[in-house]
């Protein structure tokens, strides 16, 4: 009998919670109807963690993330936690997390559901079947890099200093995630950097290149200039498959390529680890929406992001490809069939909260599972 998978379920703050009960539901479904059974525990990141603990992540839930199979999180943050210091905002849980499980490769999809065409500000000509996967290196770069820190100069001002480091190893392993990918996919990578200006831009170009010559020359690579990335995100977003970029840049153009798509409360991403000697990696589950302080409490925020991060997580942590591809499928056949939440209301179809949301994919599940 193969062991319980185990789940770290962190809600956060604000609408965190209340999507995260919906796949609660979603993992009941699976345990009566599909005879999978996952050993859940629950803990508090953020937000909630400070007013409870004093902190936004607990040394003992880190070490419980570490045991996980896999961790799903809600999303972090809100207005009452804004005047606490820099050290202390819920925005660190998230960053202790990837830090500590060493989850260097954040997937960030950015698809285009046939229902939510029209949802997009662009064209729907210029994104219809958009389908690209943004792979941002998530443990480097400015985000950690040292000397950082504010700083007083002898004649009184005042310094502030961060600082882009990368090392060939860190850029080498999530280049590997990206060229993996792309083998499942269309078969293109283009790597993202300032190679123009930065030092570290180009170290990174040329890792880039050198490990698609030793392995990976059936893959198509390309190399574009950050800004002029997110100006062709814009003009022609099909373009591209999987774009590979370094931690602030992936931060930039993530949001903007979630945009794309019009539907920010749609989206899931994963943030995975190295895999060890048996294959088992580090990995952690969240949807791209925020915790969405101002409709936070009010049933109406959208679920499917976070449903559809958990099929991610069936997906990449358990194999499981076919129960990932029916919560997919369950939430597309949902929007085709004209529900919508307030995010993405549009004529004609029928305005539903969280809840009715969630029950509805629940229906879509019994029907595809008949
Ligand atoms: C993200 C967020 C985080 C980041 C914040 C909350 C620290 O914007 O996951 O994109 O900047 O990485
Ligand atoms: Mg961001």
């Amino acid at each position: 009998m193969p062991a319980n998978k185990n789940l770290l379920l962190l809600p956060g703050d604000g609408i965190g919670p209340e999507v995260m009960y919906e796949v609660q539901r979603i993992i009941d479904w699976m345990d009566r109807k599909r005879q999978v059974t996952f050993d859940l525990t629950e803990d508090l990141v953020g937000g909630a963690c400070i007013d409870a603990r004093g902190v936004s992540i607990t040394p003992a839930t880190v070490a419980r993330a570490k045991l996980a199979d896999a961790v799903l999180f809600g999303s972090v943050g809100g207005p009452q936690w804004d005047k606490l210091g820099f050290d202390s905002r819920p925005e660190i849980s998230i960053l202790t997390l990837r830090r500590e499980l060493g989850l260097f490769a954040n997937l960030r999809p950015a698809i285009v559901l046939d229902p939510l065409v029209d949802a997009s500000t662009l064209k729907a000509e210029v994104v219809r079947g958009l389908d690209i996967m943004i792979v941002r290196e998530s443990t480097g770069g400015i985000y950690f890099g040292e000397p950082r820190g504010v700083t007083s100069l002898p004649d009184g001002r005042r310094r502030g200093v961060n600082t882009e480091v990368y090392d060939t190893d860190e850029i080498e392993r999530v280049a590997r995630v990206a060229f993996d990918l792309a083998r499942k996919r269309q078969g293109r990578v283009c790597s993202v950097e300032k190679a123009n200006v930065m030092e570290s831009g180009l170290l990174w170009r040329e890792t880039v290149a050198a490990l698609h010559m030793r392995e990976y020359s059936d893959v198509a690579l390309s190399n574009m200039y950050a800004d002029n990335c997110a100006m062709q995100l814009v003009r022609n977003p099909r373009q591209f498959d999987v774009i590979v970029t370094t931690n602030l840049f992936g931060d930039l153009l993530s949001d903007l390529a979630s945009m794309l798509t019009g539907s920010l409360g749609m989206l899931p991403s994963a943030t995975l680890g190295a895999p060890d000697a048996s294959g088992r990696r580090h990995a952690l589950y969240e949807p791209i929406h925020g915790s969405a302080p101002d409709i936070a409490g009010k049933g109406i925020a959208n679920p499917l992001g976070q449903l559809l991060s958990f099929a991610m997580l069936l997906r990449y942590s358990f194999d499981m490809d076919e129960d990932a591809g029916m919560i997919e499928r369950a939430c597309t056949n949902v929007l085709a069939s004209g529900l919508r939440t307030a995010d993405v209301m549009a004529p004609g179809c029928a305005k539903v909260g969280t809840h009715v949301m969630g029950e509805a994919v629940l229906r879509e599940l019994d029907k595809l599972n008949a």
